[in-house]
């Protein structure tokens, strides 16, 4: 069997390498593709053999793979292929894969940069945030187990982010004894999700990486497949070559070494710049002519996508960290309220109501998901009413955002239209989006000015509008102290109004119950309304648990934090449970009741909150004079 011939092992991570190399291969005369698979599907084994058989692997690494298969490997005396590209011996000792890497090998015919992108997370965010330019997508079966729902699933997400060739490589064909009918079935299988993805092609392949059948040549064992072996189909994919997207440049930092030097710093985003092109800066509108490029290794005349880059213009503008720069012929659009995909990639449920941080080409801003519109089931394809996202779904969402946001379609422009979005506490990603469209509303909704101001009120009550926010368990005293205040204010002659979410419940929030998503919705409404109220001039109290740190710091950006109180009623349970003022407790602690704070439902203390009181040592007068104290 001729080998085909070997060239420059380069590894993973060496981006400038990476960069040196790209920079040298022409279009077609490269492929860029994903792997992608479950766990034990053979990946990291197949994607070792095709190292192997571009004879990618140099003698000492060989020799090191041999002794090194017989002391971790998993195949006895025959080289463990999935130990080439498992990295790191930690890794080996527990038998998995976690790092993601790039592989290069080459044919005579083409160049391949292929993904090696084993956890779920990294490999989703990547694909979606526009860092991988897959063109193919190499999706794992093992021909044992048929297709798995995370099979379905990265279907899904390659055709989403815009992956138009899928081989379906069915895997472990010698398990199977080589059936037929066993590669058939699950080609049917596929052909019928595949239905509704916009594909150019789908190749299934029976393999063994393993033994190394159809992978370079034609295996005497599948004499019923008259297909193309996996190198071969690799080699010949026609890839059409991607329309190139409009010019975006968001700025990293503002660059400003001395005074005679002031620079735009980041990495172009989509798009050609050249010097000379006029540009746009599109939060501000203003323009100005591209002076100079300059880069690490000194000037140039003009910049392609991926380029770290600092622009000079001709004239001094405002622009910083998160603008983002067009062509000036050439004008992107911001948005506020838009629709898009997402998945989910985090164990707590993403809630519609919820605050996140929104990462979108170095733009950050607040977000949240307005409206769930359904869930795609990836075995069927079925569009699912779902209340909240759980770990791997996938499903279409509108969103708002604090700031409205330069943007443009993913299908357009996956590097203005991929985003994640970040837990504001723990800064996990917890979701990836590609945006679909950007909402009528948010360009045909404007704000209206009103001639009255909220000082203006203020003056004629004779003292400010605020937000108390009391928070704590059930039964910790949150409405009968804000009562009593409310009475000591009123008597002072301010005005004043007291939210109480039993009140509230039983009239504009009746729809919501007590689910985390419904609990964050409650304090979403509460929190609008309170601001209303208090532009309308009054001291509003609101007595709710607002158990999670999320809503009611949502609260406190919403309100503005000189205008908001958090008083936290720090009565430990045992004590709001002796008062059970509603037999809740006795209910819950008998399973009536499935979320009940503090027993079968999480309440998060505060951390900053201007005042705390335990009504178990604190009589009521006292708790309302130290509440006085803040309005
Ligand atoms: S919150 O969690 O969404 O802020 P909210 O303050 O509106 O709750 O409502 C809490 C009140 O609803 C409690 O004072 C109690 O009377 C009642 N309630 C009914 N079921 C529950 C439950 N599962 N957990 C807590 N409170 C409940």
């Amino acid at each position: 069997m001729p080998r085909h011939t070997a060239s420059t092992l380069v590894t993973a991570d060496a981006h400038t390498t990476l960069h040196e190399w790209l920079e040298k291969q022409s279009a077609q005369d490269l492929l860029r593709f994903i792997t992608c698979g479950s766990v034990d599907d053979g990946k990291s084994t197949l994607i070792g053999r095709l190292l192997w058989e571009s004879q990618q692997i140099f003698d000492d690494q060989l020799s090191a793979l041999e002794a090194d298969s017989r002391r971790h490997g998993t195949q006895g005396e025959e080289i463990d292929f999935a130990l080439l590209v498992d990295g790191l011996n930690a890794e080996r000792e527990q038998g998995i894969t976690i790092d993601v890497a790039y592989r290069f090998f080459a044919t005579p015919q083409r160049k391949f940069i292929v993904a090696d992108t084993p956890g779920h997370e990294q490999y989703t965010r990547n694909m979606v945030t526009g860092a991988s330019t897959a063109q193919a997508a190499v999706l794992l079966i093992d021909a044992r187990k048929g297709l798995l729902t995370q099979t379905c699933r990265h279907a899904w997400l390659a055709a989403l982010v815009g992956i138009r060739h899928i081989i379906l490589a069915i895997n472990k064909m010698d398990l199977v004894d080589f059936r037929r009918d066993v590669f058939d079935d699950i080609c049917q299988k596929f052909a019928a999700i595949a239905k509704s993805f916009a594909l150019h092609s789908v190749t299934p392949i029976p393999l063994s990486a393993l033994k190394g059948d159809n992978i370079t040549a034609r295996s005497p064992h599948t004499p019923w497949y008259q297909g193309p072996t996996l190198i071969g189909c690799l080699e010949t994919l026609e890839i059409q070559p991607a329309a190139e997207a409009h010019p975006a440049f968001p700025v990293q930092w503002v660059n400003r070494p001395h005074a005679d030097f002031r620079g735009f710093s980041g990495t172009l985003a989509s798009g050609r710049l050249a010097v000379g092109d006029a540009l746009r800066v599109t939060a501000s509108g203003q323009t100005a002519t591209l002076a100079r490029i300059v880069t690490a290794d000194g000037e140039r005349a003009s910049a392609q996508a991926g380029d770290a880059i600092t622009l000079v213009l001709d004239r001094e503008i405002d622009a910083s960290r998160g603008d983002v720069f067009s062509l000036a012929a050439q004008p992107l659009e911001m948005t506020d309220q838009f629709e898009a995909t997402l998945v989910w990639m985090h164990d707590a449920p993403g809630l519609t109501a919820r605050t996140y941080e929104l990462k979108l080409a170095n733009q950050w801003v607040g977000a949240s998901i307005t409206t769930l519109k359904h869930r795609i089931n990836v075995n069927t394809q079925a569009h699912e009413a779902c209340k909240q996202l759980e770990l791997n779904d996938i499903a279409v969402a509108t969103l708002t955002t604090s700031k409205p946001l330069t943007f443009a379609p993913y299908a357009e422009n996956p590097a203005l239209g991929g985003f994640i979005l970040v837990d504001k506490f723990t800064h996990a990603t917890i979701a990836a989006g590609m945006i679909r469209h950007s909402l009528r509303r948010a360009q045909n909704v404007h704000r209206q000015k009103l001639s009255i101001t909220r000082a203006e009120r203020e003056r004629l009550n004779g003292h400010k509008g605020k937000v108390l926010w009391f928070t704590g368990l059930s039964g910790a005293g949150k409405s009968t102290l804000a009562n009593a205040l409310e009475q000591e204010l009123h008597a002072r002659g301010k005005h004043t109004y007291l939210l109480d979410g039993d009140n509230l419940r039983h009239g504009l929030n009746k729809d919501l119950g007590f689910t985390e998503a419904d609990r964050a919705e409650n304090i979403r409404r509460i929190a609008e309304v309170a601001k209303l109220m208090m532009d309308a001039g009054l001291i509003v109290m609101t007595a709710f648990i607002s158990p999670f740190r999320a809503e009611r710091d949502m609260a406190r950006e919403l309100i503005g934090r000189e205008n908001f109180v958090e008083i936290y009623l720090s009565t430990p349970l045992e004590t709001c449970e002796a008062r059970d003022p509603k037999g809740l407790y006795k209910k819950a602690r008998n399973n009536q009741i499935p979320n009940m704070t503090g027993i079968n439902s999480p309440y998060e203390p505060p951390v900053e909150a201007e005042l705390e009181i335990d009504t178990a040592n604190t009589d009521i007068a006292q708790a309302v004079a130290l509440c006085c104290r803040f309005v």
